[in-house]
């Protein structure tokens, strides 16, 4: 990921003081670029909780620090006990991305496999795993990117080198993950690939993920691409400027429903009335082999209505504002995401091969999962 010409990951340890862990407050983006220090487990989980971090990958490997940070500062004989409390803990942040239980379920795996160790050498192979989990989204992102790069390339010879136009929703891409992004890791490689390409990207209201962060990610990468308002995708499709869709995912069933943010859903009953693909990228942490039925399985984060009454913006002067949008004693609702049935789904593009949104396709690319028993 660039930010201001400098390639960056969005989250690093202290290169002096390893008990110290770094982000961005995504919160700013993009008008400014602030950079926080997580030092104890309670900061990891309120950065989560508050969306200082955001994104399902970005969310799991936070929480692995955070296990990291919970060591370092328990000690005495109830350390294990005390990890076990953390993990909990950790998990209740947020509801929707199965990564967060994902990467927390590797911590408690690694605790399991070390019994007896004091909290510094606990916290230490915690950290080892930490940086290790990190390490593998870059390369699953950069996975992702390879096989979803296939696709746009198709898609760019069918149309003779003319422009691929992609939509996509909410964010996705860098900031979300570590490095590359889910759906925006093929947009970036067919770009370095040379490919004619322009992107659609819905404002995502509330919080604006697309607004405030994918469109910052693509003009720090000089990608062209246009802000849309949520509700205009589907008269682009209409009027056949959209060739594909891809989004990013917090949880996949077994049988491929997918729950992303609030408004996936319409972008692909759009796409699918316009015979226009939709694809879903995804890491495997993402998939949820315990449950398979999206709709009633998957639960959805309801967040605060301030975030539909309230927005946030900079003046000409410069200053950063919330203002009030709705009027004073008008409710609102905000479910954080939404599940698109895996039948609205073209297909999954994840770091070992595209495959369709289906319990076998699923199972034909991860087959050590075809013995899973269901929780
Ligand atoms: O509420 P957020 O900003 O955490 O929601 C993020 C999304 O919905 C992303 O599309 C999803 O986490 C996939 S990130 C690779």
């Amino acid at each position: 990921m660039i930010i201001n010409g400098k390639h960056q990951n969005t989250i690093w340890v202290d290169q002096t003081n390893s008990d110290i862990i770094y982000t961005f407050d995504q919160r700013y983006f993009p008008h400014e670029t602030r950079i926080v220090s997580l030092k104890t487990i309670d900061e990891a989980a309120e950065a989560i909780k508050s969306m200082v971090v955001r994104g399902a990958p970005l969310i799991g490997v936070t929480a692995a620090y955070g296990m990291y940070l919970a060591a370092l500062r328990y000690s005495g004989a109830g350390l294990y006990e005390e990890m076990d409390e953390a993990a909990l803990f950790l998990n209740e942040t947020r509801p929707t991305a199965v990564n967060l239980r994902w990467a927390i379920d590797q911590q408690l795996t690694v605790i399991k496999n070390n019994p007896n160790l004091s909290h510094k050498e606990l916290a230490q192979v915690l950290l080892t795993n930490a940086e290790k989990l990190k390490q593998e989204d870059i390369n699953t992102c950069s996975a992702i990117g390879d096989y979803g790069l296939s696709v746009i390339r198709e898609i760019s010879q069918f149309k003779g080198g003319t422009e691929v136009n992609i939509l996509t929703h909410c964010n996705a891409g860098w900031l979300a993950c570590i490095d590359w992004g889910t759906a925006t890791s093929p947009i970036y490689k067919a770009y370095e690939a040379g490919i004619n390409i322009h992107v659609w990207v819905d404002e995502t209201r509330p919080r604006l993920q697309g607004a405030n962060l994918t469109a910052f990610e693509l003009s720090e990468h000089g990608i062209p691409h246009t802000v849309i308002t949520d509700n205009a995708g589907g008269h682009l499709m209409q009027h056949g400027q959209v060739d594909m869709v891809i989004v990013g995912t917090d949880r996949v069933t077994r049988t491929g429903d997918v729950a992303n943010k609030i408004g996936t859903y319409l972008k692909a009953l759009a796409a699918n009335d316009n015979h226009i693909p939709f694809y879903v990228a995804l890491p495997s942490s993402t998939i949820d082999w315990n449950i398979s039925n999206g709709l009633t399985e998957i639960p959805i984060e309801m967040r605060s209505a301030n975030e539909i009454h309230k927005i946030l913006g900079k003046t000409k002067s410069g200053e950063l504002k919330k203002v009030r949008i709705t009027p004073e004693k008008s409710p609102a609702l905000n479910h954080g995401f939404d599940v698109t049935p895996a039948r609205l789904v073209s297909a999954l593009i994840t770091e070992r091969g595209i495959c369709q949104a289906t319990e076998a396709g699923l199972l034909g690319l991860f087959p050590e999962y075809l013995q899973h028993e269901l929780h």
